[in-house]
Protein backbone atom coordinates (compact mmCIF):
# COMPACT_ATOMS: atom_id res chain seq x y z
CA UNK A 1 0.00 0.00 0.00
CA UNK A 2 1.73 3.33 -1.16
CA UNK A 3 1.24 6.73 1.28
CA UNK A 4 -1.13 7.85 -0.86
CA UNK A 5 -3.27 4.80 -0.69
CA UNK A 6 -3.13 4.69 3.42
CA UNK A 7 -6.04 5.39 4.89
CA UNK A 8 -6.28 5.26 8.68
CA UNK A 9 -9.68 5.90 10.31
CA UNK A 10 -10.01 8.88 12.05
CA UNK A 11 -6.44 10.80 10.94
CA UNK A 12 -5.98 13.43 8.76
CA UNK A 13 -3.60 13.01 6.45
CA UNK A 14 -3.25 16.57 5.22
CA UNK A 15 -2.92 18.78 7.62
CA UNK A 16 -2.76 22.32 6.35
CA UNK A 17 0.16 24.24 7.31
CA UNK A 18 -1.53 26.41 9.85
CA UNK A 19 -2.83 23.11 11.33
CA UNK A 20 0.88 21.66 11.67
CA UNK A 21 2.28 24.42 13.08
CA UNK A 22 -0.14 24.33 15.66
CA UNK A 23 0.76 20.97 17.04
CA UNK A 24 3.05 20.33 19.92
CA UNK A 25 5.78 17.99 19.56
CA UNK A 26 4.10 14.91 21.24
CA UNK A 27 0.43 15.75 18.76
CA UNK A 28 3.33 15.45 15.77
CA UNK A 29 4.66 12.24 17.07
CA UNK A 30 1.21 11.07 17.85
CA UNK A 31 0.57 11.89 14.19
CA UNK A 32 2.94 10.13 13.05
CA UNK A 33 2.97 6.83 14.43
CA UNK A 34 -0.47 6.72 13.33
CA UNK A 35 0.48 8.01 9.80
CA UNK A 36 3.26 5.48 10.31
CA UNK A 37 0.41 2.38 10.75
CA UNK A 38 2.46 2.24 14.22
CA UNK A 39 0.06 0.96 17.31
CA UNK A 40 1.36 1.71 20.91
CA UNK A 41 0.13 -0.85 22.62
CA UNK A 42 2.33 -0.19 25.86
CA UNK A 43 4.26 2.56 26.58
CA UNK A 44 5.61 3.70 29.98
CA UNK A 45 8.76 5.89 31.39
CA UNK A 46 11.44 4.59 32.91
CA UNK A 47 11.43 7.24 35.53
CA UNK A 48 8.17 8.77 35.79
CA UNK A 49 9.28 10.19 39.45
CA UNK A 50 12.74 12.69 39.06
CA UNK A 51 15.54 12.24 41.19
CA UNK A 52 15.34 8.95 42.51
CA UNK A 53 18.07 7.41 44.02
CA UNK A 54 17.54 3.87 41.11
CA UNK A 55 17.15 7.18 38.38
CA UNK A 56 20.92 8.63 39.63
CA UNK A 57 22.44 5.21 39.50
CA UNK A 58 21.27 4.12 36.16
CA UNK A 59 22.55 7.49 35.46
CA UNK A 60 25.94 6.74 36.62
CA UNK A 61 25.89 3.14 35.08
CA UNK A 62 25.82 4.70 31.90
CA UNK A 63 29.08 7.74 32.53
CA UNK A 64 30.83 5.11 33.70
CA UNK A 65 30.37 2.96 30.62
CA UNK A 66 31.34 6.66 28.24
CA UNK A 67 33.78 7.28 30.38
CA UNK A 68 35.98 4.21 30.26
CA UNK A 69 35.52 4.33 26.52
CA UNK A 70 37.58 7.81 26.59
CA UNK A 71 39.84 6.45 28.64
CA UNK A 72 40.21 3.62 26.62
CA UNK A 73 40.32 6.05 24.10
CA UNK A 74 43.17 7.95 25.23
CA UNK A 75 44.80 4.39 26.77
CA UNK A 76 44.95 3.68 22.91
CA UNK A 77 46.26 6.64 21.33
CA UNK A 78 49.22 6.39 24.45
CA UNK A 79 49.94 2.80 23.07
CA UNK A 80 50.21 3.79 19.24
CA UNK A 81 52.26 6.52 19.70
CA UNK A 82 54.81 5.58 22.53
CA UNK A 83 55.29 1.87 23.22
CA UNK A 84 57.61 0.31 21.91
CA UNK A 85 56.31 -1.95 18.79
CA UNK A 86 59.97 -2.43 17.09
CA UNK A 87 60.60 -6.86 16.80
CA UNK A 88 62.90 -7.73 19.33
CA UNK A 89 64.08 -10.94 19.36
CA UNK A 90 63.12 -13.64 22.19
CA UNK A 91 65.51 -13.18 25.19
CA UNK A 92 66.63 -9.32 23.72
CA UNK A 93 66.26 -6.78 26.28
CA UNK A 94 62.76 -4.91 24.99
CA UNK A 95 61.21 -8.01 24.00
CA UNK A 96 58.41 -8.45 26.61
CA UNK A 97 57.25 -5.02 25.82
CA UNK A 98 57.49 -5.72 22.25
CA UNK A 99 55.48 -8.77 23.13
CA UNK A 100 52.50 -6.48 24.40
CA UNK A 101 52.15 -4.18 21.54
CA UNK A 102 49.54 -5.64 19.77
CA UNK A 103 47.54 -7.32 22.41
CA UNK A 104 47.68 -3.23 23.90
CA UNK A 105 46.27 -2.08 21.05
CA UNK A 106 43.66 -4.71 20.40
CA UNK A 107 42.47 -3.99 24.28
CA UNK A 108 42.26 -0.21 24.48
CA UNK A 109 40.93 -0.24 20.96
CA UNK A 110 38.56 -2.94 21.60
CA UNK A 111 37.53 -1.74 25.10
CA UNK A 112 36.71 1.79 23.82
CA UNK A 113 34.24 0.01 21.18
CA UNK A 114 32.25 -2.17 23.66
CA UNK A 115 32.40 0.64 26.22
CA UNK A 116 30.59 2.87 23.57
CA UNK A 117 27.78 -0.15 22.85
CA UNK A 118 27.51 -1.03 26.51
CA UNK A 119 26.78 2.36 27.04
CA UNK A 120 24.41 3.07 23.93
CA UNK A 121 22.67 -0.53 24.98
CA UNK A 122 22.10 1.44 28.66
CA UNK A 123 20.42 4.18 27.45
CA UNK A 124 17.92 2.14 25.22
CA UNK A 125 17.37 -0.18 28.26
CA UNK A 126 16.52 2.56 31.06
CA UNK A 127 16.51 5.64 29.69
CA UNK A 128 14.24 5.46 26.55
CA UNK A 129 10.63 4.76 27.58
CA UNK A 130 9.65 0.89 27.49
CA UNK A 131 7.21 0.82 24.51
CA UNK A 132 5.80 -2.16 22.52
CA UNK A 133 4.25 -1.09 18.93
CA UNK A 134 3.05 -2.73 15.99
CA UNK A 135 3.69 -1.40 12.56
CA UNK A 136 2.07 -2.52 8.91
CA UNK A 137 4.77 -2.29 6.21
CA UNK A 138 4.30 0.25 3.65
CA UNK A 139 6.17 0.89 0.43
CA UNK A 140 7.52 4.24 -2.10
CA UNK A 141 8.80 7.27 -0.60
CA UNK A 142 7.78 8.85 2.37
CA UNK A 143 6.17 12.07 1.56
CA UNK A 144 6.92 15.65 3.51
CA UNK A 145 3.99 14.90 6.60
CA UNK A 146 5.67 11.87 7.16
CA UNK A 147 9.68 13.84 6.80
CA UNK A 148 8.23 16.32 9.77
CA UNK A 149 6.72 14.13 11.65
CA UNK A 150 9.48 11.45 12.07
CA UNK A 151 11.92 14.76 13.18
CA UNK A 152 9.25 15.02 15.77
CA UNK A 153 9.21 11.32 16.75
CA UNK A 154 12.66 11.64 17.01
CA UNK A 155 12.94 14.51 19.01
CA UNK A 156 10.00 12.87 21.35
CA UNK A 157 12.33 9.85 21.82
CA UNK A 158 15.18 11.94 23.07
CA UNK A 159 12.82 14.41 25.39
CA UNK A 160 11.26 11.03 26.73
CA UNK A 161 14.27 9.37 27.38
CA UNK A 162 15.39 12.77 29.43
CA UNK A 163 19.17 12.30 27.91
CA UNK A 164 18.54 16.00 27.48
CA UNK A 165 18.44 16.85 30.85
CA UNK A 166 21.45 14.76 32.58
CA UNK A 167 24.54 16.53 31.30
CA UNK A 168 26.82 13.77 33.09
CA UNK A 169 25.66 11.08 30.40
CA UNK A 170 26.07 13.82 27.47
CA UNK A 171 29.54 14.90 28.75
CA UNK A 172 30.99 11.40 29.17
CA UNK A 173 29.55 10.20 25.79
CA UNK A 174 30.94 13.50 24.17
CA UNK A 175 34.01 12.43 26.10
CA UNK A 176 33.47 8.69 24.65
CA UNK A 177 32.51 8.73 21.32
CA UNK A 178 35.03 11.95 20.84
CA UNK A 179 37.91 10.24 22.03
CA UNK A 180 37.41 7.43 19.70
CA UNK A 181 36.49 9.38 16.60
CA UNK A 182 40.17 10.52 17.01
CA UNK A 183 41.57 7.19 17.85
CA UNK A 184 40.06 5.52 15.08
CA UNK A 185 41.40 7.54 11.96
CA UNK A 186 44.98 7.45 13.61
CA UNK A 187 44.51 3.63 14.12
CA UNK A 188 44.07 3.64 10.35
CA UNK A 189 46.68 6.22 9.06
CA UNK A 190 49.10 6.25 11.46
CA UNK A 191 51.31 3.08 10.05
CA UNK A 192 51.57 5.67 6.44
CA UNK A 193 53.06 8.21 8.53
CA UNK A 194 56.31 7.08 8.52
CA UNK A 195 58.79 7.82 5.02
CA UNK A 196 59.88 3.85 5.05
CA UNK A 197 63.07 5.18 2.75
CA UNK A 198 64.59 7.63 5.16
CA UNK A 199 67.40 5.24 5.78
CA UNK A 200 68.09 5.46 1.45
CA UNK A 201 69.48 2.11 0.46
CA UNK A 202 69.52 0.83 3.84
CA UNK A 203 66.21 1.30 4.09
CA UNK A 204 64.38 -2.02 6.11
CA UNK A 205 62.15 -2.25 2.96
CA UNK A 206 65.20 -2.61 0.61
CA UNK A 207 67.74 -4.82 2.72
CA UNK A 208 67.01 -8.33 4.41
CA UNK A 209 69.87 -10.72 6.00
CA UNK A 210 70.89 -11.43 2.67
CA UNK A 211 72.01 -8.03 2.08
CA UNK A 212 76.08 -8.29 2.45
CA UNK A 213 77.51 -5.80 5.26
CA UNK A 214 80.65 -5.41 3.31
CA UNK A 215 81.25 -5.50 -0.41
CA UNK A 216 82.12 -9.19 -1.47
CA UNK A 217 80.84 -10.27 1.67
CA UNK A 218 80.03 -14.54 1.20
CA UNK A 219 76.49 -15.16 2.09
CA UNK A 220 75.91 -18.91 2.09
CA UNK A 221 72.74 -20.85 1.89
CA UNK A 222 72.06 -23.03 4.85
CA UNK A 223 69.18 -25.15 5.52
CA UNK A 224 67.59 -25.56 9.26
CA UNK A 225 67.95 -28.77 11.17
CA UNK A 226 66.25 -27.21 13.62
CA UNK A 227 69.67 -26.75 15.71
CA UNK A 228 70.45 -23.26 15.36
CA UNK A 229 74.15 -24.09 15.97
CA UNK A 230 74.42 -26.81 13.43
CA UNK A 231 75.45 -24.93 10.42
CA UNK A 232 74.35 -27.23 7.63
CA UNK A 233 75.47 -25.68 4.28
CA UNK A 234 74.22 -26.37 1.25
CA UNK A 235 76.00 -27.90 -1.91
CA UNK A 236 74.38 -29.05 -5.55
CA UNK A 237 74.76 -32.38 -4.68
CA UNK A 238 72.47 -31.93 -1.83
CA UNK A 239 68.94 -31.63 -3.24
CA UNK A 240 67.69 -34.20 -6.77
CA UNK A 241 66.55 -32.81 -9.56
CA UNK A 242 63.21 -32.19 -8.89
CA UNK A 243 63.02 -30.83 -5.36
CA UNK A 244 62.80 -27.58 -3.40
CA UNK A 245 64.28 -27.33 -0.11
CA UNK A 246 63.59 -23.69 1.71
CA UNK A 247 67.21 -22.55 2.77
CA UNK A 248 68.21 -19.39 5.01
CA UNK A 249 71.20 -16.69 5.42
CA UNK A 250 74.40 -17.78 6.45
CA UNK A 251 77.52 -15.41 7.36
CA UNK A 252 80.68 -16.67 8.84
CA UNK A 253 80.36 -13.28 11.17
CA UNK A 254 77.57 -15.31 12.80
CA UNK A 255 79.04 -18.54 13.89
CA UNK A 256 79.31 -17.75 17.47
CA UNK A 257 76.68 -15.65 17.86
CA UNK A 258 73.33 -17.73 18.92
CA UNK A 259 71.27 -14.50 18.76
CA UNK A 260 72.07 -13.71 15.03
CA UNK A 261 72.08 -17.59 14.14
CA UNK A 262 68.41 -17.47 15.39
CA UNK A 263 67.33 -14.24 13.40
CA UNK A 264 68.45 -15.76 10.57
CA UNK A 265 65.99 -18.24 10.85
CA UNK A 266 63.43 -15.95 12.10
CA UNK A 267 63.57 -12.78 10.19
CA UNK A 268 60.40 -12.48 8.13
CA UNK A 269 62.34 -12.02 4.88
CA UNK A 270 65.18 -14.62 5.52
CA UNK A 271 63.50 -17.88 3.54
CA UNK A 272 64.48 -18.56 0.48
CA UNK A 273 63.38 -21.58 -1.86
CA UNK A 274 66.02 -23.45 -3.83
CA UNK A 275 64.62 -25.36 -6.76
CA UNK A 276 66.90 -28.18 -8.29
CA UNK A 277 64.99 -28.12 -11.77
CA UNK A 278 65.35 -31.30 -14.04
CA UNK A 279 66.93 -31.20 -17.21
CA UNK A 280 64.28 -31.66 -19.20
CA UNK A 281 62.28 -28.63 -17.27
CA UNK A 282 65.25 -26.63 -17.10
CA UNK A 283 65.30 -26.38 -21.39
CA UNK A 284 61.57 -25.20 -21.22
CA UNK A 285 62.66 -21.75 -18.75
CA UNK A 286 62.15 -18.18 -19.56
CA UNK A 287 64.51 -15.51 -17.59
CA UNK A 288 63.31 -12.04 -17.08
CA UNK A 289 65.38 -9.72 -18.58
CA UNK A 290 68.35 -8.45 -16.77
CA UNK A 291 68.18 -11.60 -14.79
CA UNK A 292 69.49 -13.83 -16.93
CA UNK A 293 72.35 -15.00 -14.98
CA UNK A 294 70.67 -15.26 -12.01
CA UNK A 295 70.92 -18.86 -11.35
CA UNK A 296 73.47 -21.64 -11.32
CA UNK A 297 72.72 -24.70 -13.70
CA UNK A 298 69.53 -26.01 -12.94
CA UNK A 299 69.38 -24.22 -9.68
CA UNK A 300 66.57 -21.10 -9.06
CA UNK A 301 66.25 -19.77 -6.01
CA UNK A 302 62.98 -17.36 -5.28
CA UNK A 303 62.22 -15.46 -1.80
CA UNK A 304 59.87 -17.52 0.01
CA UNK A 305 57.40 -14.05 1.21
CA UNK A 306 54.17 -13.73 -1.08
CA UNK A 307 53.67 -10.68 -3.29
CA UNK A 308 50.49 -10.36 -2.41
CA UNK A 309 50.38 -9.87 1.38
CA UNK A 310 53.45 -12.12 2.47
CA UNK A 311 52.62 -15.35 3.23
CA UNK A 312 54.99 -17.97 2.91
CA UNK A 313 54.63 -19.55 -0.52
CA UNK A 314 55.27 -22.95 0.32
CA UNK A 315 53.86 -25.05 -2.09
CA UNK A 316 56.00 -26.60 -4.64
CA UNK A 317 53.79 -28.45 -7.39
CA UNK A 318 56.83 -29.74 -9.05
CA UNK A 319 54.35 -31.66 -11.56
CA UNK A 320 53.29 -27.89 -13.17
CA UNK A 321 56.19 -26.16 -11.93
CA UNK A 322 53.98 -23.84 -9.92
CA UNK A 323 54.71 -22.32 -6.59
CA UNK A 324 51.33 -22.15 -4.48
CA UNK A 325 50.37 -19.33 -1.80
CA UNK A 326 47.76 -21.01 0.26
CA UNK A 327 46.80 -17.80 2.09
CA UNK A 328 45.05 -16.22 -1.30
CA UNK A 329 45.74 -19.14 -3.81
CA UNK A 330 48.03 -17.24 -6.19
CA UNK A 331 50.09 -19.28 -7.93
CA UNK A 332 53.59 -18.62 -9.35
CA UNK A 333 55.36 -20.51 -12.62
CA UNK A 334 58.86 -21.29 -11.43
CA UNK A 335 59.38 -21.60 -15.13
CA UNK A 336 58.86 -18.06 -15.86
CA UNK A 337 60.98 -16.57 -13.08
CA UNK A 338 58.20 -16.84 -10.27
CA UNK A 339 55.81 -14.56 -12.16
CA UNK A 340 52.21 -14.66 -10.89
CA UNK A 341 50.32 -16.39 -13.17
CA UNK A 342 46.80 -16.96 -11.05
CA UNK A 343 45.29 -15.55 -7.63
CA UNK A 344 45.90 -11.41 -6.42
CA UNK A 345 49.77 -11.52 -6.17
CA UNK A 346 51.08 -9.15 -9.20
CA UNK A 347 54.70 -9.14 -9.06
CA UNK A 348 57.05 -11.93 -9.44
CA UNK A 349 58.96 -13.52 -6.37
CA UNK A 350 62.15 -11.73 -6.15
CA UNK A 351 65.51 -14.23 -7.32
CA UNK A 352 68.40 -14.29 -5.54
CA UNK A 353 71.48 -14.67 -7.75
CA UNK A 354 73.36 -17.71 -7.54
CA UNK A 355 76.67 -19.01 -7.31
CA UNK A 356 79.52 -22.29 -5.95
CA UNK A 357 82.16 -21.03 -3.72
CA UNK A 358 85.57 -22.61 -4.71
CA UNK A 359 84.42 -24.88 -1.51
CA UNK A 360 81.77 -26.43 -3.28
CA UNK A 361 78.95 -24.59 -1.88
CA UNK A 362 76.05 -22.67 -2.97
CA UNK A 363 76.14 -18.63 -2.17
CA UNK A 364 74.02 -15.63 -3.26
CA UNK A 365 75.90 -13.83 -5.31
CA UNK A 366 74.48 -10.97 -4.75
CA UNK A 367 71.77 -9.32 -2.93
CA UNK A 368 67.98 -9.19 -4.15
CA UNK A 369 67.41 -6.97 -6.64
CA UNK A 370 64.22 -5.61 -5.40
CA UNK A 371 62.47 -5.22 -2.57
CA UNK A 372 61.32 -8.29 -1.07
CA UNK A 373 57.37 -8.94 0.38
CA UNK A 374 54.15 -7.34 -0.53
CA UNK A 375 53.96 -4.41 -2.86
CA UNK A 376 53.86 -1.14 -1.02
CA UNK A 377 53.37 2.21 -1.50
CA UNK A 378 56.05 4.13 -3.58
CA UNK A 379 57.78 0.97 -3.82
CA UNK A 380 60.57 1.54 -6.13
CA UNK A 381 62.05 -0.75 -9.31
CA UNK A 382 65.16 -2.37 -9.23
CA UNK A 383 68.47 -0.75 -8.22
CA UNK A 384 71.29 -1.60 -9.65
CA UNK A 385 73.09 -5.20 -9.14
CA UNK A 386 75.61 -5.28 -6.37
CA UNK A 387 77.56 -8.63 -7.67
S1 LIG B 1 49.52 -13.76 0.68
FE1 LIG B 1 49.88 -15.06 -0.97
S2 LIG B 1 48.14 -14.95 -2.14
FE2 LIG B 1 47.76 -13.58 -0.53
Amino acid sequence: MSNADRNTPGVNRNPSEEELASMSQEQLAELGAKLDDVDIIFRRNRWPEKGTKAEKRAARQISFWFALSGVSGLAFLGVFLFWPWEYRMPGEEGYNLYNWATPLYGLTFGLAILSIGIGAVLIAKKMIPEEIAVQQRHDGPSDAVDQKTTVALLRDAYDTSTIGRRSMIKWSAAFGVGTFAIASPIALAGGMVKNPWAEGDNSPLWTSLWTPSYEGETIYLRRDTGRIDDIALVRPEDIDAGGMETVFPFKESWRNDSYKLLKSFRHEYSPVMLIHLRSSDAARVTKRQGQEDFNYGNFFAFSKICTHLACPTSLYEQQTQRLLCPCHQSQFDVLQYARPVFGPATRALPQLPLAVNEEGYLVARGDFIEPLGPAFWERPNYRERQS
